[in-house]
Order: C-alpha cells, then sequence, then structure tokens
C-alpha cells in the first residue's frame, strides 16, 4: 500500500507518495537524493543513519518514511554548507575528528541534538549520546584531550596561522548550538601555495570538508543509469553440501535481470592461491558463505529474488574448535582442486596441487 506524505525537510516541504514499509532513511536517499544519512548497520546499531525530526536525534533506518508525516526533519546537507558551517561541524573540522567520514554526519547530528535538549552536558554525558560504534569515535576522542577540554569541549581551535577566514566561533555562541548558530565562515582551507608551512602547524584534513557537510561520496551513494542492485544468498549453515540451486524463482519477480550460483562460476580463483570459489559450487564452509546472487532494478527486487532462491542443503559435521580442524583431525577436509596451483611467485615455491579446509 502506498500513502501521500508530506515532510519539512531541511526547511523545504516535500510531498511524496511512499510504500508503507519504506524507511525514512531510504526516502531521504533514494528518494531525495540526501545522502549524507548512511545506510551502515540498518538495524539500529551504528548511528549513521541518525537525521534530526523535531531536533530529536532518531535512526532514520528504524523509522518509516509514513511515520515522518506531518514532521520536521534535518539532514547534514541542511546543518550547514561549506560556507557557512554549523558550529560542530567547524570543531569536528579543525580537530581532524573524521576518519573515514561514513557516520560522521550522524555524530554531528546526535551532537547537535544533544545540545538542543542541554546546552551544557557533561563529558559523560555527550559519551553516552554520541553513536557508540561509530567508526570515528577514537578520532573524536582526540577533542576530548584535556588541552581541547581547556579550549571548550566544542569550540573549534583558531584557525591555524596563515589559514584565511574567520572560522572561530565564540565558544558561547559554539556551546549553544541549534541551527540558527553558524560558525559563519569556511576560513579553513589549506595554506596558500606560497605559505605551505605544514610542520608544526595544524591544518584541515584534505577532505574533512566534504565528510562534515555530508558531501562525501561513497559507493552506496553512487548512482548512475540503469543501475542494478544486486542482492546475495548466504549459507545458513557452517558446513554442508549444496544438493541443488534453484533460481526460477528469482527471475520471475519483476525487475529482476539475473540470477547466478556457483553452477555458472565453476571454477577457483584467489589472489594468492587459487582456493576459492565465486559461490559455493558444491559445498559451504561458512555460515555466510555465498550461494547465489541476484541483479535487479531496484533494491526491494534484488532482496525479494534473493528470498526466493531455493537452496537444498544437507549439513555435514563442523568444526566449532580448533582440535577438529586440526590436520590430524580432517577426518571430513574437502579437497579443494586438483588443479589449484600457486598464482604468485610459482617459480619460488613448489606449485601446491591439492588444498583442504
Ligand atoms: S544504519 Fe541505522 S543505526 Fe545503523
Amino acid at each position: 500500500m502506498r500513502h501521500e506524505i508530506t515532510v519539512r525537510v531541511n526547511g523545504v516541504s516535500e510531498t511524496h507518495t511512499v510504500a508503507d514499509n519504506q524507511t525514512l532513511l531510504s526516502f531521504l536517499r533514494d528518494t531525495l537524493d540526501l545522502t549524507g544519512a548512511k545506510e551502515g548497520c540498518n538495524e539500529g546499531e551504528c548511528g549513521a543513519c541518525i537525521v534530526l525530526v523535531d531536533h530529536k536525534a532518531v535512526n532514520s533506518c528504524l523509522m518509516l518514511a509514513v511515520e515522518a508525516d506531518g514532521h520536521e526533519v534535518t539532514t547534514i546537507e541542511g546543518l550547514g554548507s561549506p560556507d557557512e558551517l554549523h558550529p560542530l561541524q567547524a570543531a569536528l573540522l579543525h580537530h581532524s575528528a573524521v576518519q573515514c567520514g561514513f557516520c560522521t554526519p550522524g555524530m554531528i547530528l546526535t551532537a547537535v541534538a544533544l545540545l538542543h535538549q542541554n546546552p551544557s552536558p557533561t563529558e559523560a554525558e555527550i559519551r553516552a549520546a554520541w553513536p557508540a560504534t561509530c567508526a570515528a569515535a577514537p578520532a573524536t576522542a582526540r577533542s576530548s584531550t584535556p588541552s581541547a577540554r581547556r579550549r571548550s569541549r566544542f569550540a573549534p581551535r583558531p584557525a591555524p596561522r596563515g589559514a584565511c577566514g574567520d572560522a572561530t566561533a565564540s565558544p558561547a555562541r559554539t556551546r549553544r548550538g541549534g541551527s540558527g548558530t553558524r560558525a559563519g565562515a569556511r576560513g579553513l582551507e589549506e595554506p596558500a601555495m606560497s605559505d605551505r608551512l605544514y610542520v608544526g602547524r595544524g591544518f584541515p584534513r584534505v577532505d574533512g570538508l566534504e565528510k562534515v557537510t555530508g558531501a562525501a561520496r561513497y559507493t552506496a551513494d553512487l548512482k548512475f543509469p540503469r543501475l542494478l542492485h544486486a542482492a546475495v544468498v548466504r549459507s545458513p549453515h557452517p558446513h554442508a553440501r549444496v544438493l541443488d540451486v534453484r533460481l526460477e524463482d528469482a527471475l520471475a519477480v519483476p525487475g529482476v535481470r539475473a540470477a547466478v550460483s556457483g553452477r555458472d562460476f565453476p571454477f577457483h580463483t584467489g589472489i594468492y592461491l587459487k582456493d576459492q570459489t565465486v559461490f559455493a559450487i558444491d559445498r559451504v564452509r561458512f555460515v555466510g558463505d555465498p550461494v547465489a546472487a541476484v541483479a535487479a532494478e531496484t533494491p526491494e527486487a534484488a532482496a525479494e529474488a534473493a528470498a526466493r532462491v531455493q537452496v537444498d542443503y544437507e549439513p555435514l559435521p563442523r568444526s566449532t574448535t580448533p582440535r577438529p580442524a586440526s590436520p590430524r583431525a580432517r577426518r571430513w577436509s574437502t579437497p579443494i582442486s586438483a588443479s589449484t596451483r600457486s598464482c604468485r611467485g610459482s617459480r619460488r615455491r613448489p606449485a601446491r596441487t591439492s588444498a583442504t579446509t
């Protein structure tokens, strides 16, 4: 079933028809092309998808788009711009508190929500509020070093000597946060070509601005004409014989372009040793071992088709401790291939003719 919703996103009223099971994250990323919110775990654990709904931090992967009807949503794209950073964006940039940047938008918006509720949080409250599994946590922790705390928990460091602009907001204004407060400056560019004296000076990461504004593009953010979406079918067994893989029902799903299994790739591959298969051919060796994959025009069609792939398994003994997996206990070891060969350095090492798992 589909519903018409009206959501105010970054100050703009958006009216769209959405499926009743479409998440707010999908609505923002796929419908509105606001890719600053990221899909990490998709189950409320990582915080990469956090946006503000009526000034509260919300995991948008856990909220349906229809639930946002009539509400106000703020994404990282609506918080500040490269020319007018929010103080928290400026602070993270100054402290280089971004690593890969994937969860940086969620961290910033969480901090904005925290300051909206509590303008003077303690360090414990700050640490408790930030998403637990953010990959940038170690870098962000640098912002809480004693020297940083002496300046202010969220205050940007003074702009590097030689850097232009007035990137430093006053600590009082910075602490207040809120979408109406701005650092009011770019002022974070690298030193000019004639003044490239980096040693002993602070300067922003070259990719920091993209990351604190949500403009950084990751693989899932890229869109191409006629892009297809893949879904992989994985083994639920740690060790099993694959008796049959049937793809007919998956191929019948509208929008599915292809479905493949190990039968389509009857060879071994590998970087150093050709001891791997693209998909399990005759048996799976761990939970999650890929068995088949589908490609479809939409992620939903790909997911539905993957669910319709039928695999017959014959469960086999499994090893859950090192001892039965040791060389002397390979009771049910599996020769991978008599033709397995060393791919690199084969002249220096004797070619390996077989391997076991
Ligand atoms: S993607 Fe929503 S919490 Fe991880």
